[in-house]
């Protein structure tokens, strides 16, 4: 395969550019509709995608953001750890609701999540008492823990002759760990390899070699989108260690992932909402305690997809995200919930912080640091109009546009769309990423 014929494979990556709940459900969503599958290349069932269709509002967690549309294989790749009870109860829900989950594809590499890793998630976060990560509860640490330390399971282990005993050890030897480290009860290895077996049963038709018909799908000029969960700034190696995921969500491990060559991955769209919002621990130099902050919460409805709790909310750092654009491998972005905005007197834009009385343009490494930055803002006058009826970037108001200009310029990148409320009708793209001939 020579280097012109590369550039024209069909595929796209769609990362979050901040800490996670940019909309990236919504916006793959709307791919998808012209995408003939979409993988998802990490993290677990900590992540929430809400996506919404004439009105019709769907949480997934782990199933991929395809899933609305019945022409979309939906991988599962084997970056990902998959939670058996939950990945069944979403396919019932979504079976229930009328979508076919015969599109979805597990990989055979994948790891899982059982309920011991759950359980040390829960200890682990009470032992922290006030250093607290504040993570999901889900067990997804604790599960990538055990796979760098060659102790997961993966889905391929379930149907093999030594899966009992390698799950009774497992089993054991986190008991051992429980009880020694928390005091806790043990967890019963009977339950947990029946209730196994019992759910392997209802997805083994789904089991395969993902890697290879995603090469095969994107090589035969298909449009592959791969969805990421979480943002940038909460990934493993660039995120703000340690109040970050287990996983690598920036769009250079959709390759990975997958499974795939990265020179298979054409586009990458970051994508980033009109201003901040955060879960759990960790610095946020943009954070708005105040009325603003509240408003800017009950307006956009921030409070997390998956755990209820309530969002941290700030202005946009475009300090945070010209980083994240950098380091995740980003070459457009696309904005979200910019209705959000409208009603506010005044907007800022973070466009570099104080640390120890010197200006600095990048992110710190330690957290330490970053707790302690103090945001220097760009302020630009808001707009009271109601935008979520507007069909083009020229329907905006003049305020809207400049900001959104504003931010181009200084990330120093195109913005490929943007999006005024939750409906896939919502969604204003500003160029093609595939020409359609
Ligand atoms: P964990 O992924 O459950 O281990 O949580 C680690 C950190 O990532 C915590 O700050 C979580 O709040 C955050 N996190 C995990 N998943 C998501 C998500 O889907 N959206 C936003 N934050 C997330």
């Amino acid at each position: 395969m020579n280097k012109n014929e590369s550039q024209d494979y069909r595929s796209l990556v769609i990362v979050g550019a901040q800490w996670g709940d940019e909309g990236k459900g919504k916006i793959t969503d709307y791919f998808a509709q012209s995408a003939d599958m979409v993988v998802r290349f990490a993290g677990g069932n900590n992540a929430g995608h809400i996506i919404e269709q004439n009105g019709k509002k769907l949480k997934v967690t782990i199933v991929p953001s395809g899933i609305m549309n019945s022409r979309v294989i939906n991988v599962i790749g084997n970056g990902t750890v998959i939670n058996l009870p939950s990945l069944i109860s979403e396919m019932e829900i979504l079976e229930k609701e009328g979508f076919i989950t015969d599109t979805i594809k597990i990989s055979n590499r994948a790891h899982l999540v059982f309920p011991y890793h759950i359980v040390i998630d829960e200890f682990q976060e009470k032992e922290r008492k006030n250093k607290k990560i504040g993570t999901t509860k889900r067990g997804i640490g604790p599960a990538y823990s055990d796979k760098v330390d060659r102790q997961g399971i993966r889905i391929c282990d379930i149907a093999k002759k030594d899966f009992k005993e390698k799950l009774k050890y497992n089993v054991e030897y986190k008991n051992k760990f429980i009880k020694a480290m928390f005091d806790g009860k043990p967890l019963n290895f009977e339950d947990i390899y029946n209730e196994t077996i019992e759910l392997y049963k209802k997805i083994e038709d789904k089991i395969t070699d993902t890697a290879i018909i995603i090469e095969d799908a994107i090589k035969s000029n298909k449009t592959v989108l791969f969805e990421g969960a979480q943002g940038v700034l909460l990934d493993i190696d660039h995120g703000t260690y340690p109040f970050v995921t287990s996983s690598n969500t920036s769009a250079n491990n959709a390759p990975t992932g997958a499974g795939i060559s990265a020179n298979l991955i054409k586009h990458v769209i970051g994508v980033a909402k009109a201003y901040c919002t955060r879960v759990g621990a960790g610095g946020f130099p943009t954070e708005l305690l105040s009325e603003i902050g509240d408003q800017i919460r009950e307006k956009g409805h921030e409070y997390g997809s998956n755990t209820g709790r309530p969002r941290r909310v700030g202005w946009l750092d475009a300090v945070a995200l010209k980083y994240a654009i950098k380091v995740g491998g980003i070459t457009n972005i696309f904005i979200t919930l910019l209705d959000v905005l409208s009603g506010l007197e005044k907007i800022k834009i973070c466009t570099s912080y104080t640390l120890n009385n010197r200006q600095i343009n990048s992110l710190p490494a330690c957290d330490e640091d970053y707790q302690e930055c103090i945001p220097n803002f760009l302020e630009m006058p808001g707009w009271n109009e109601d935008i979520t009826q507007v069909k083009s970037f020229d329907e905006l108001p003049e305020n809207a546009k400049n900001y959104l200009k504003m931010i181009e310029k200084i990330c120093e990148i195109d913005i490929i769309g943007f999006s005024i409320g939750p409906d896939r009708k919502q969604t204003i793209l500003l160029d093609q990423i595939f020409n359609h001939d």
